[in-house]
């Protein structure tokens, strides 16, 4: 496999937030599959964890460039058992993408790295 892009996304909580605020479920459900959304506990760190998936969302993206039309949506990001977050895509175009989250209070940071399949 060969890396043919990178991307990086910083979001803040306060915009997810206010985002919900005003938009609630009709945001969520336009950013976010019912498969991320059921993964997401509602403590603590739910806006966090939400505004964390939202800047990966948008890594990826600049990491598979804007070529490829994708919606927020289309972009699943999930976790292993073991917590490390993974990258579902809704079409299938021959990239693996490598996946980084954090998140504290103010600020969520994700970065992505695509690979090309080669066969
Ligand atoms: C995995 C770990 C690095 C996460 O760091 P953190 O500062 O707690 O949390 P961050 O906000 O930076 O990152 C959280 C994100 O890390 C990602 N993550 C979690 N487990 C991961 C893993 N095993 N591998 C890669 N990424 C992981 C997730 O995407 C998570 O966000 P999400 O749950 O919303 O998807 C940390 O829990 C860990 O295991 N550290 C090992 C060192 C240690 O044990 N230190 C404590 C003793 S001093």
């Amino acid at each position: 496999m060969s890396v043919v892009g990178v991307g990086v996304d910083i979001v803040k909580i306060e915009k997810i937030c206010n985002a919900i605020g005003k938009w609630g479920d009709a945001f969520l459900s336009r950013v976010f599959d019912d498969e991320e959304l059921a993964k997401i506990t509602k403590n603590k760190l739910y806006y966090q964890r939400l505004a964390g998936r939202f800047a990966a969302k948008e890594a990826v993206i600049k990491a598979i460039s804007k070529s490829q039309q994708f919606a927020l949506k289309d972009i699943m990001i999930l976790n292993k058992p073991n917590g490390a977050p993974y990258c579902k895509l809704t079409k299938d175009i021959g990239m693996e993408i490598m996946l980084s989250i954090t998140h504290i209070e103010d600020y969520a940071v994700a970065c992505a790295v695509a690979q090309k399949i080669e066969n």
